[in-house]
């Protein structure tokens, strides 16, 4: 970020609570490397606000801002313009000023698009299991059936959810990909090996002994696990897997990669691939403070 001064530009952060959040440290320690004068702040909004936020950061010049819980979905009766995936997936995190307001996008589907890359996890053509159908879950799970997986199979506590995300995304995709089932249902895909990524709340912290399938059983059909959850670094999801011999990683590239491509739509740049994982260690040692 350097020296804060009369040229300095701001993005920040909406959301309620923001006060640990991980992003400043992802967009200021962006903006120190690649030299740009530009500081990211945060901004506890209520709900009532959200509007009234985003016009009142439109009005200072704020050239960007991300929107975190709970007002990813109310922030896009704000916007002038949503990427049509982002209103699709029904969630905005990212506001890129243009004119007039701000343009809403998603990047967290990015996010995991590329942590998938960075982890060597190629969905092409393959059978996915997404568990979890809330917030979150919706970038991911349009993310594996935009980006090719062969089918999703959608798996939710209470199925209503993982039918009307499943019937979302299938609309959207013009196929039958995604499959939505009861979480307690995981014993009917037994017999094959399948990639894996956990989006429930189950096992974050503080409920660190906690996952959202505890049978071990279905931690045979598991070649590669992904948690979302990046606190703790490691779940009880993610050592069940690991324990039955699938590879496995948390949410904190996820996290890195959705600020990085929200990063490069506000300054039009590229981040270095060699930043992205210096940026990674850092946000390693900062959790494990
Ligand atoms: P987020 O934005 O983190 O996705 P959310 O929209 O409240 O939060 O969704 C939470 C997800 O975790 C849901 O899929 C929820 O399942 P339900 O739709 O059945 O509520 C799931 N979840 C939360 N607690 C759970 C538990 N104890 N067991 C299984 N799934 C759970």
């Amino acid at each position: 970020m350097g020296k804060i001064n009369a040229r300095t530009q701001v993005c920040g952060l909406i959301g309620n609570p923001v006060g640990h959040s991980i992003s400043p440290l992802i967009h200021n320690t962006l903006s120190e490397k690649l030299n740009q004068n530009l500081a990211y702040v945060t901004f506890k909004v209520e709900s009532q606000d959200v509007v009234a936020a985003v016009k009142g950061a439109y009005a200072l010049g704020i050239k960007g801002m991300n929107v975190t819980v709970p007002h990813k979905q109310a922030v896009m009766e704000a916007l002038v313009d949503v990427d049509p995936l982002a209103k699709s997936i029904g969630a905005v995190n990212t506001l890129v000023r243009v004119d007039g307001g701000y343009k809403g996008y998603n990047t967290d589907y990015f996010g995991i698009r590329r942590q998938l890359v960075e982890d060597g996890i190629d969905i092409k053509g393959r059978e996915v299991i997404v568990l979890g159908a809330g917030g979150a879950s919706r970038a991911v799970t349009f993310m594996c059936a935009v980006e090719g997986a062969g089918r999703v199979y959608l798996l939710n506590r209470s199925v209503d959810k993982a039918v009307e995300l499943a019937r979302d995304v299938n609309t959207y995709i013009g196929e039958d990909k995604v499959c939505p089932m009861r979480l307690n249902d995981y014993n009917k895909l037994a017999g094959k090996k399948y990639i894996v990524i956990q989006t429930t709340s189950r096992g974050l912290y503080p409920e660190v002994d906690a996952a959202p399938i505890e049978d071990e059983d279905f931690y045979d059909i598991i070649e590669a696990a992904v948690d979302i959850i990046f606190n703790p670094s490691e779940t009880k999801f993610m050592r069940l897997a690991g324990e039955h011999g699938a590879r496995v990683y948390n949410g904190i590239e996820m996290l890195l990669y959705q600020g990085v491509a929200a990063y490069e739509l506000w300054n039009d740049v590229k981040v270095p691939d060699e930043l992205c994982r210096e940026l990674h260690r850092l946000m390693e040692q900062e959790m494990n403070k």
